[in-house]
């Protein structure tokens, strides 16, 4: 079954192009998002929804982060990401023109199950993200967008992850298209590019030698940190979460711009950080924050490995290793930046020998609450 694979991980990983290729497949017309899935809520319904509410657990919810960015600015509809579990404790707010978007690769995480339950008893349009055709809660949802990851055997969710990052995307496009927030030339040259991101990721994959290389000398770290901004800190928070579930070591993912709020504090020489850098070709400077950011903690010692895109040659006098990704614009970058640190948490386990497709105390599917 692993085909030739170390591991289940180390083949899912090798799947994450195939993974975007086929959730995008067939969902293209004329260079427009088509979802009938989506559109079959009716155009009034689309057009009325004023909030947007992501629940999931865990690398989910991470994609559901990076989500919330392209809907909120494509569609013009604010969009909050919540951990399912936190949900229905507290008499959320919901109304019928709230939309309730659930991810989840097995589709049976409990948490997540009653959240979509109780959304849809008090009245919220529920559309499921799921990786697992006919599972529990897209039974119990309003509508149903698959991912078309194929099936995912490691406990560690990885190409899931990018899959669900292109449907949020997916969903993200077809609400702006029928709103009318973007134009069909705007919205072509979104599809377009989600169209080049699984070739991209083709060459992101390219890493895996270079990342197992310096796993293999971290092998004895004891704490790492990931650093990101804008779609690259739920980036950071799923290095952070891979490294615990996978190696077992310490790990946290903060906001780049949160450093000088307190966790810049935890900087000591030898400190490993990993910093996603925006691309310098994004109009709103955050590459230059996010360089000021590495100097900072490199000027306490920390040893920092900068995740930049091809050819930014800024990075290279502050950080002590460069891994490059692909040229691509800001929202698209999330998914090829993500593939070092999935090899990165696969290759530290193996560096450790550690069991990389069942690590201890997890279940792939969490169907207790
Ligand atoms: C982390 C991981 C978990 C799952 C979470 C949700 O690598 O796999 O955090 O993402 O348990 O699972 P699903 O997507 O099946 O609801």
């Amino acid at each position: 079954e692993k085909g030739g694979w170390s591991s289940f991980m180390a083949k899912e990983i090798s799947e994450e192009p195939e993974a975007v290729a086929k959730t995008i497949l067939g969902r293209v017309h004329d260079g427009l998002v088509d979802l009938p899935e989506v559109t079959a809520l009716g155009a009034e319904v689309l057009r009325g929804i004023d909030r947007v509410l992501i629940i999931a657990c865990g690398t989910a919810a991470y994609a559901g982060m990076v989500g919330k960015y392209a809907i909120e600015q494509w569609a013009r509809i604010p969009v909050d990401v919540e951990l399912a579990h936190e949900f229905r404790y507290r008499e959320p707010v919901l109304s019928p023109n709230t939309l309730v978007v659930s991810i989840s690769q097995s589709g049976e995480t409990m948490d997540t199950l009653m959240a979509v339950k109780y959304a849809r008893e008090r009245g919220a349009r529920t559309l499921s993200i799921c990786n697992t055709q006919g599972a529990t809660i897209p039974r119990e949802s309003d509508a149903v967008v698959y991912t078309h990851a194929g099936p995912e055997v490691a406990v560690a969710s990885t190409k899931a992850f990018v899959a669900q990052i292109a449907a949020t995307y997916l969903l993200g496009l077809q609400l702006g298209q029928v709103r009318g927030t973007l134009s069909d030339d705007e919205a072509r040259g979104l599809v377009a590019e989600l169209q080049e991101v699984p070739e991209k990721l083709r060459t992101a994959l390219g890493v895996g030698e270079r990342i197992k290389d310096l796993a293999h000398w971290m092998a004895n770290t004891r704490s790492v940190l990931f650093l990101g901004r804008h779609v690259g800190y739920p980036v950071a928070l799923e290095g952070a979460l891979k490294l615990k579930e996978l190696a077992y070591i310490h790990a946290e993912g903060f906001a780049a711009g949160e450093l000088k709020h307190g966790p810049i504090a935890l900087i000591e020489p030898g400190q490993v950080v990993f910093v996603l850098v925006p691309s310098p070709r994004d109009p709103r400077s955050l590459h230059s924050k996010v360089v000021s950011n590495i100097q900072e903690i490199r000027a306490r010692g920390a040893r920092v490995i900068a995740i930049a895109e091809q050819g930014d040659a800024a990075v290279l006098p502050y950080a002590d290793e460069v891994i490059r990704i692909p040229l691509a614009s800001p929202f698209f970058e999330p998914m090829l930046a993500v593939v070092p640190l999935h090899y990165f948490g696969m290759e530290l386990a193996a560096a450790k020998g550690l069991d990389v497709d069942q690590p201890r105390n997890l279940a792939k599917s969490v169907t207790v609450e």
